[in-house]
């Protein structure tokens, strides 16, 4: 069995290999086919992965390849993880829009419709090279906007992932005092947008409006993942817990002049940090037993993306938080929208589980969010300014025509190589 890393360089890697290992008798003599773009990253985590297999004993045989037709020959999983541009291009998706007065941020808003323009074409070429049967595991974002485009425009078998239903789990397990491992939410709506009104204990229903009621909003603690104040000063009025991307929407105004304030964006933080991070993984590339940093992808993030290829592979009938298509899962969206819902992943995808109704206070949100991203998917696949226009003019950050415009010229200017599609 053979499993296709597209983008295994990518700093996240350590983390892939992580959830590989945690796996590996579930998965025993698979082929991890590794592929990057960038030799020299490949070179890296190529080796990290061979070393980190043998030192534990893990039956996987590891490849290392630039050619993108010999990574995906034969896969039977196609696990895609890569940033077509790089975090050069991350910067630009977040510096553009904060420039007319808009959060930049890489997925949320026009930032994400500009990662959507390059990260689709990537993913076309990729759906039309690898096998029909094949599952393309997606972790490349705008991981929605992907999915729908791909699933739409090639018909190939595509799962979206996101572990921030994990990540966002966890916060508010933290911050109403809870055991996390013993919760389960029914996060529901669309990626970056999903919200629970309804939360587990050992399987027993949570009262979340009182819950949420006596919870104590905490002061700062923000990190680049998390911001545990806004979030309980909004569920607090919700009633009910929203996914931590809702900051963008809820707060815009101010997180666009924190933004400002701030003066680098999140991908020139990242660039900052990268290349001592590469040297240590290249470092623990050579011991005998690696244990490289856990700085990028260090949470769930990997082994969630190796459970769900045992979920498929193995028909293992598992509940999990993904991006597929709603099939009236969820009432207040379209039938044939990605949405992002609790699904049973065995060998046939995943089934979503009925969510039924969206909670009425965001229930409009989601719809406009939904409306933007299905005209992203369209003007990726087209390369149809127009449409990419008409996203713009449906998203909620978007104060206008005016912004809407100067915002698109901007982007498409500054990645032309990057959009085939619009050449
Ligand atoms: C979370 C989101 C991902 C996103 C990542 C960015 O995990 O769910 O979709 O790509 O954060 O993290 P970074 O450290 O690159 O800012
Ligand atoms: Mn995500």
């Amino acid at each position: 069995m053979k499993i296709a890393v597209i983008g295994a360089g990518s700093g996240y890697m350590p983390g892939i290999v992580r959830g590989l290992l945690h796996r590996a008798a579930d998965l025993p003599g698979a082929e991890i086919a590794c592929h990057d773009i960038d030799a020299a990253h490949l070179d890296v985590m190529s080796r990290l992965a061979a070393r980190m297999f043998a030192a534990r004993g893990a039956a996987f045989t590891v490849t290392a390849r630039t050619d993108l037709k010999a990574a995906l020959d034969g896969a039977a999983y196609v696990f895609t993880t890569f940033r077509p541009g790089g975090l050069a291009a991350r910067h630009l998706d977040e510096s553009i829009p904060l420039r007319h007065g808009v959060v930049g941020q890489e997925t949320a808003g026009p930032g994400g419709l500009l990662m959507a323009l390059r990260s689709v074409p990537v993913l076309l070429e990729i759906a039309a090279l690898a096998d029909p049967a094949a599952w393309i595991v997606n972790y490349t974002n705008p991981t929605n906007i992907v999915t729908d485009a791909v699933s739409r425009a090639t018909g190939a078998r595509i799962i979206g992932l996101c572990d921030q239903s994990v990540g966002d789990t966890e916060m508010w397990a933290d911050l109403l005092g809870l055991p996390a491992d013993r919760l389960e939410a029914d996060w529901t709506g669309l990626n970056h947008a999903t919200w629970a009104e309804r939360v587990r204990l050992d399987g027993r229903p949570l009262d979340l409006p009182a819950l949420l009621d006596a919870l104590e909003v905490p002061g700062g603690g923000a990190t680049p993942w998390r911001d545990p104040a806004r979030m309980a000063e909004l569920a607090k009025i919700l009633g009910f817990l929203p996914n931590s991307y809702a900051k963008y929407y809820f707060f815009h105004d101010e997180v666009v002049a924190e933004l400002r304030e701030k003066g680098t964006t999140r991908a020139q933080d990242i660039m900052a940090m990268l290349p001592d991070y590469y040297a240590g993984v290249a470092a623990e590339a050579e011991r005998p037993d690696p244990d490289p940093s856990r700085e990028r992808g260090g949470g769930e993030h990997g082994e969630f993306a190796v459970d769900v290829i045992c979920a498929l592979e193995r028909d293992e009938g598992r509940r999990m938080i993904v991006n597929t298509r709603n099939g009236g899962a969820v009432s207040s969206l379209p039938d044939d929208a990605i949405v992002e819902v609790p699904a049973i992943v065995g060998r046939a995808g995943p089934v979503p589980l009925t969510m039924g109704a969206l909670p009425r206070p965001v229930r409009g949100l989601t719809q406009a969010i939904h409306g933007y991203e299905r005209l992203a998917a369209d003007a990726a696949v087209a390369g149809d300014r127009r449409l990419a226009l008409q996203a713009l003019l449906a998203h909620p950050f978007v104060p206008g025509k005016r912004a809407a415009e100067a915002i698109l010229d901007d982007g498409l200017a500054a990645h032309r190589e990057h959009l085939p599609q619009f050449t």
